[in-house]
């Protein structure tokens, strides 16, 4: 049976919003979810389970940090954009929880590999594009006034 394996999350050029502070928060979250790639590659419980605390804690400071400048610009799209942040804590918080139960079945494990690079691959790459570049125009826009 051949091993569920998951591609690296890699930092391009193409996803870079224009504000450093975002683009370097990003490149920080992008080596975080390949640590946690990596501890599911070689099935290592203790650590799959402290790469996905050491990730998920960035996810909270890095959309807390994004949500306090769409505060401060009163941003009109917050609600939606912030709306996709809880999804993505809360999908990652409960794939989290689910490689944590004790003895899973190599069946399982194969689905929580799809999630968890659906999620960590698609899903962040997608928000970057549609959310995150948005919010970087919109506040170098008004910058630039
Ligand atoms: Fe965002």
């Amino acid at each position: 049976m051949k091993e569920a394996h998951l591609d690296m999350l890699w930092w391009t050029d193409e996803l870079a919003s224009g504000l450093d502070f975002i683009d370097s928060q990003h490149k920080e979250l992008f080596t975080r979810v390949n640590e946690v790639f990596s501890a599911v590659d070689i099935n290592d419980p203790a650590k799959i389970g402290s790469t996905f605390e050491y990730l998920i804690t960035y996810v909270i400071e890095h959309f807390g940090d994004e949500e306090s400048y769409m505060i401060l610009y009163m941003y009109d799209k917050f609600p939606e954009h912030r709306e996709s942040h809880n999804y993505f804590v809360l999908k990652v918080s409960d794939l989290y929880r689910r490689f944590m139960t004790e003895d899973i079945s190599e069946e399982v494990r194969k689905e929580l590999v799809t999630e968890l690079q659906l999620l960590l691959v698609e899903w962040l790459v997608n928000h970057i594009h549609n959310y995150d570049k948005k919010l970087a125009l919109a506040i170098r826009e008004k910058n630039s006034d």
